[in-house]
């Protein structure tokens, strides 16, 4: 997924506009966009959202935010959304494998209960909302082969400092937080999932958006969450592989197939090895999908 958008349970409107906006996964939320008194009918909203933008012909991933596991919510959360049968669920406030784990088991009793394939509901975490998370990064490997992505947050892990904000004046994340990113980016491939970036709250500055986008594209993260339909076809843009890119990965490849005894090839001007076939190669995947 390039953009995954999240939009609020609690509104109908959101969540069927978030359909048409060419997000490629929706986050249909029942945790920090929703009061408390609105989740359990935000709840009903999700699983008939489910049922019905299933039935399309072609449409987005689905994913539900679930409460977090320390909330005492997620498993009256998953009763309900479960029958609407998500793609995924995206956990916040994850703490390590072990809450990967832990979810893992209560979709295995609701696939069951409902009817659904054994192990198909994937896991996306966010995995740095709180000071102690940022020490479980290093756990989400082999942690289970539901965990599809992980991605980072600065809001909820700047409540939790106590930090005055998590921006400096010019835009960029605070110290802490791109701390917070780059271990995120790490620990996501580390375990083999796709690093998401965070969010960009302030949905009206489109120019600091872009280079956001293009900051996370440039270190490795292949897609990034969105909070507003605005920010959909700009993610996407930007985490589709350029057309140029994407002929020198294939002219890349191609010289080492044509030079097959060689480790090290030059290429216009350029020194060639190992790394830069596995970096085509896996260009050509994302291309591919
Ligand atoms: N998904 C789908 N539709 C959305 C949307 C979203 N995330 N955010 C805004 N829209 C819709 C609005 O409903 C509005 O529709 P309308 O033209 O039919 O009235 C249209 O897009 C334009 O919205 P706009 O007026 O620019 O913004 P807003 O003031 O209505 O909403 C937010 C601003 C921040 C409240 C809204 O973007 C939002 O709810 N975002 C998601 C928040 C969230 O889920 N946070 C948790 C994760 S951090
Ligand atoms: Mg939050």
């Amino acid at each position: 997924m390039r953009s995954a958008l999240f939009v609020p349970a609690d509104s109908e409107k959101k969540m069927a506009r978030g359909l048409e906006c060419g997000a490629d996964c929706l986050f249909v939320d029942l945790e920090d966009s929703v009061a408390a008194n609105a989740k359990p009918a935000a709840r009903q909203m999700a699983r008939d959202f489910l049922l019905h933008a299933r039935r399309r012909a072609s449409r987005p991933l689905l994913y539900v935010r679930v409460n977090a596991l320390d909330s005492g919510m997620t498993d009256a959360d998953l009763d309900v959304v479960m029958a609407g049968g998500p793609d995924g669920v995206l956990l916040p406030k994850s703490q390590g494998g072990c809450d990967v784990q832990h979810l893992s088991a209560k979709l295995a009793v609701r696939e069951a209960a409902f009817g659904l394939p054994d192990g198909a509901t994937q896991i996306a975490c966010v995995a740095t909302e709180t000071a102690s998370a940022i020490f479980g990064l290093s756990s989400y490997k082999g942690a289970s082969r539901r965990l599809a992505a992980l991605t980072w947050g600065a809001e909820d892990l700047s409540a939790d400092l106590g930090a005055e904000t998590n921006r400096l004046p010019d835009g960029a994340h605070a110290p802490p937080y791109q701390l917070a990113r780059n271990l995120a980016l790490f620990a996501a491939v580390a375990a083999g999932a796709q690093p998401l970036d965070t969010v960009y709250p302030n949905f009206r500055d489109e120019a600091g958006f872009e280079v956001e986008c293009l900051a996370a594209r440039r270190d490795g993260f292949t897609g990034k969450m969105a909070i507003h339909p605005a920010q959909v076809p700009v993610i996407n843009a930007i985490f589709t592989p350029p057309a140029a890119e994407i002929a020198r990965a294939r002219a890349i490849v191609a010289a080492f197939e044509h030079n097959p005894d060689k480790g090290v090839i030059a290429l216009e001007g350029e020194m060639l090895d190992k790394p830069h076939l596995e970096r085509a190669r896996k260009l050509l995947a994302r291309a591919r999908e």
